[in-house]
């Protein structure tokens, strides 16, 4: 078998059989052997629908949920069940066409591991959701990319709709919270090339969105899962801890210095950046890179301190420079730090933990339509 389409299914009745329709006059003349795997959880008579066209379609399977539900984990019982060398996986509404099938298929057969149909490459479109649902997904997605870095070079980690080679998933520890299944591969598949190509993404003809406040908050508890277990963007996420726990002792040493020893403004900044700088050093290397690298303290600190000084510079430069313009020394402090703050961690990533930061990095390479662009 070539090539397993997966369906995740929920009170889709007038959908099923015109999606059947349509990937069958799509891939008929291909060449290509396919099977269709619905992973139905409905509650109505899309239940007898899929029975009846399983049992006159032999390209068609249907597993159908009673315990479970969930779009993600739907899914993931497709993955188990299908039987195909590459899976694609994508809804049963027609927001997603099946004349694209071809395309992402070819793009697999070439050897991409990974094909990701795309409302935000140029020739695509999101011009299936209302401009609310639009915003919550835009943050969703920025939300997904600051948090996981794997998700930072694909324009739409949170479609639907996306084609894999099995060994990308099978055997990939898989355990998914909600919908979002394809934030769960990019982070925990084994695959090494992306691909994007456009599609637009259309307006239903028929049935409802099951889109809810309740699968946004799994959202959350989705990334908040897969930051905790992912050992590259756990570091980032404590990098940001330390960072804030240095802003406060700074701004404490600041504010002491200021108003109750009446130092200037300007010792005053400099020795609350030492004394966070100081502080952040022993956090980052205790917890942060813990247990890897080489390197002496002897190199590190060193590299940090100066690092550091630069930023501590950068600190009281802004600071100042906001003091004319009015701004409470405080408050020129607080985005000082933050500027400084943001720089220094990309350069001692690069530098003073650079061995330990290496272990991390990864190779994916991703192209949108044939154009490389870069490399991760
Ligand atoms: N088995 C199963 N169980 N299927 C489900 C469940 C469930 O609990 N909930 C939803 N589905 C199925 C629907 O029947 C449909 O086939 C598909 O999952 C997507 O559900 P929609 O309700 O149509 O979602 P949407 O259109 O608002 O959003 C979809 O498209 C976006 C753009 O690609 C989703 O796939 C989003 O994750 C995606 O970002
Ligand atoms: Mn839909």
């Amino acid at each position: 078998m070539d090539l397993s389409i997966i369906i995740p299914s929920f009170n889709e009745r007038e959908n099923i059989e015109p999606i059947v329709e349509r990937i069958h006059s799509a891939l008929r003349d291909q060449g290509i052997a396919y099977e269709i795997w619905f992973v139905d959880d409905s509650t109505d008579e899309t239940v007898s629908v899929l029975t009846r066209v399983e049992s006159i379609d032999e390209q068609v399977h249907v597993h159908h949920r009673t315990g479970a539900r969930g779009l993600a984990s739907a899914v993931v019982e497709g993955f188990e069940r299908a039987t195909g060398e590459h899976f694609i996986v994508m809804d049963a509404d027609l927001q997603h066409p099946p004349e694209l099938l071809p395309d992402i298929y070819r793009k697999l057969a070439a050897g991409i591991d990974v094909v990701i149909p795309s409302r935000f490459v140029s020739g695509g479109s999101d011009g299936g959701l209302g401009p609310l649902r639009k915003l919550v997904s835009w943050t969703a997605r920025v939300i997904g990319q600051v948090a996981l870095r794997r998700l930072r070079k694909i324009s739409d980690c949170t479609s639907g709709f996306f084609g894999v080679h099995r060994n990308v998933v099978v055997g990939a520890p898989l355990d998914p919270i909600g919908w979002k299944i394809l934030i769960e591969v990019l982070v925990k598949g084994r695959y090494r090339t992306v691909h994007e190509l456009p599609y637009e993404f259309l307006a239903r003809d028929a049935g409802e969105s099951k889109m809810s406040l309740q699968e946004q908050w799994n959202y959350f508890r989705h990334l908040f899962r897969l930051v905790s277990q992912s050992p590259s963007d756990r570091r980032f996420f404590l990098f940001c801890i330390i960072g804030a726990s240095g802003v406060v002792v700074n701004l404490v040493v600041l504010t002491i210095l200021k108003y109750a020893f009446g130092i200037s403004d300007i010792s005053a900044s400099i020795t609350a950046s030492l004394v966070a700088m100081l502080s952040n050093y022993i956090w980052n290397d205790q917890i942060t890179w813990r247990a890897s690298g080489k390197r002496k303290w002897n190199v590190k600190l060193p590299l940090f301190v100066g690092i550091s000084l630069i930023g501590i510079i950068v600190t009281t430069l802004v600071m100042n420079g906001l003091k004319h313009l009015d701004v409470p020394v405080p408050v020129g402090q607080a985005i000082g730090i933050l500027v400084s703050t943001v720089w220094s961690y990309a350069m001692n990533n690069r530098l003073t933990w650079r061995d330990s930061a290496k272990q991390l990095r990864e190779d994916v390479i991703v192209t949108r339509e044939d154009r490389r662009i870069r490399s991760v």
